[in-house]
């Protein structure tokens, strides 16, 4: 396969990038480096020191070699997007650049419209470009099990069968959003929904839960090939946070009653995932939905985990109850069918005992790092 890498600088690109080039495809990859620099921005920099994508693909194939091409742009730019394309004319394009903080997109109106703007410009051109070099492309757009919300309801995998006076339809599973964050991603499903049913696009999206980890096979082989890891509020996902909070000997800041439940998955997984998909693609006109998780747990679980194992290990962990910044249910009913990928060949790595000691002993390598500043700033919903 030749597969465009879109965000290939980004916590699941730049690892995305290594997994299909260790398997023999051609990688090209793409990021124009907002996340680095909002990261600087805000003070909330990368645990692990991570060498440009180019120093990368150079440090790659010193030791695979492999090679694996870089551009540096901005996919909003229709032009740039578009000549990527024309160039390397790719079987698969996989789209992670999008803005995916939902504390970033409610700090502020000009965040909000920022994230707005990127995430569904980057997901119009994609599938502009796709239409207009080769429409028989595989579009693999990541997405959020966060466009579900916590409705009352079991969540289906992206469609749902509703009979209304005697009457049936197949609809896309109905989505609340808990930020403007994740009403970009309704968006960006709604968008690649119309132009499937409209040009008859392939596409997978893949409704994916907060990811953690650090460690892939090929980041393993050397310690500059890590990817970007962010642990602070606004780019940090809930265990990875809570990991390097351990570490640090900074209390865990659970939000609130820590009852809030979510669909989880190691990093090895969302690889695997989007290997699998890459490699069985959607059909012509179908678009066609995963709920890309492998263990659903509490705040509460997850804390009371990276508790009973760092103290194991000598760091005794503390729990903080904090006032929840966001606007969320605190209570709810959670049930997510996951089979698709399953059924597709994904072997998960669950969240077991040695994989939290796997994580605290990684992390630890680069405690000197660690800004403390960065865990809590409280950025508020209201
Ligand atoms: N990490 C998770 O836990 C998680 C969970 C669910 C969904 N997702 C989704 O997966 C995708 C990747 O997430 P991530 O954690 O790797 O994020 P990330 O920020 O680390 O990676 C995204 C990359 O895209 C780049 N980018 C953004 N806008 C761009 C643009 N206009 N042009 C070129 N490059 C651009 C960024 O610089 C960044 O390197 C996102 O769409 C995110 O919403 C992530």
């Amino acid at each position: 396969m030749r597969v465009l890498i879109l965000g290939a600088d980004g916590y699941l690109g730049w690892p995305t990038c290594m997994y299909f080039s260790e398997r023999g495809h051609e990688v090209i990859g793409v990021d124009n480096y907002f996340r680095r620099n909002a990261a600087v921005e805000l003070d909330c920099e990368s645990l692990t020191p991570t060498p440009n994508l180019i120093q990368r693909t150079k440090i790659w194939e010193e030791i695979t070699g492999k090679k694996i091409s870089i551009h540096t742009g901005d996919i909003t730019n229709y032009e740039f997007l578009l000549s990527i394309f024309k160039e390397y004319n790719p079987d698969t394009v996989i789209h992670y650049a999008e803005q995916p903080s939902a504390p970033y997109s409610m700090i502020n109106r000009d965040k909000a419209a920022f994230t707005l703007q990127n995430n569904l410009i980057t997901t119009l051109n994609i599938l502009y470009a796709v239409k207009e070099v080769n429409p028989d492309c595989h579009i693999i757009k990541l997405g959020t099990m966060g466009e579900y919300g916590t409705p009352n309801i079991d969540i289906e995998e992206g469609w749902l069968e509703i009979e209304h006076k005697n009457r049936k339809d197949k609809f896309l599973f109905p989505r609340q959003a808990g930020s403007l964050y994740h009403t970009t991603k309704i968006q960006d499903t709604d968008m690649l929904w119309f132009y499937v049913r409209t040009w008859g696009l392939r596409v997978t999206d893949l409704m994916q839960g907060p990811v953690y980890g650090l460690s892939t096979d090929e980041s393993d082989r050397d310690p500059r090939l890590i990817s970007i890891f962010n642990y602070d509020e606004i780019f940090g996902t809930v265990l990875n946070r809570f990991i390097v909070q351990a570490v640090a000997g900074y209390p865990l800041t659970v939000y609130g009653k820590g009852n809030q439940t979510r669909g989880f998955l190691n990093l090895k997984d969302t690889m695997q995932c989007v290997y699998l998909s890459a490699g069985q693609s959607a059909e012509k006109g179908q678009l066609r939905i995963f709920n890309q998780m492998t263990e659903p747990f509490s705040i509460n679980q997850l804390a009371e985990k990276v508790k009973t194992i760092g103290d194991k290990l000598g760091y005794s962990v503390e729990i903080n109850r904090i006032e929840n910044p966001r606007v969320e249910k605190e209570e709810h009913y959670y049930n997510v069918h996951y089979t698709g990928l399953i059924d597709l060949g994904l072997k998960p790595h669950y969240l077991t005992d040695e994989v939290l000691e796997g994580f605290f002993t990684i992390t630890d390598k680069y405690r000197d790092r660690i800004n403390k500043d960065a865990f809590f700033r409280g950025i508020q919903w209201k």
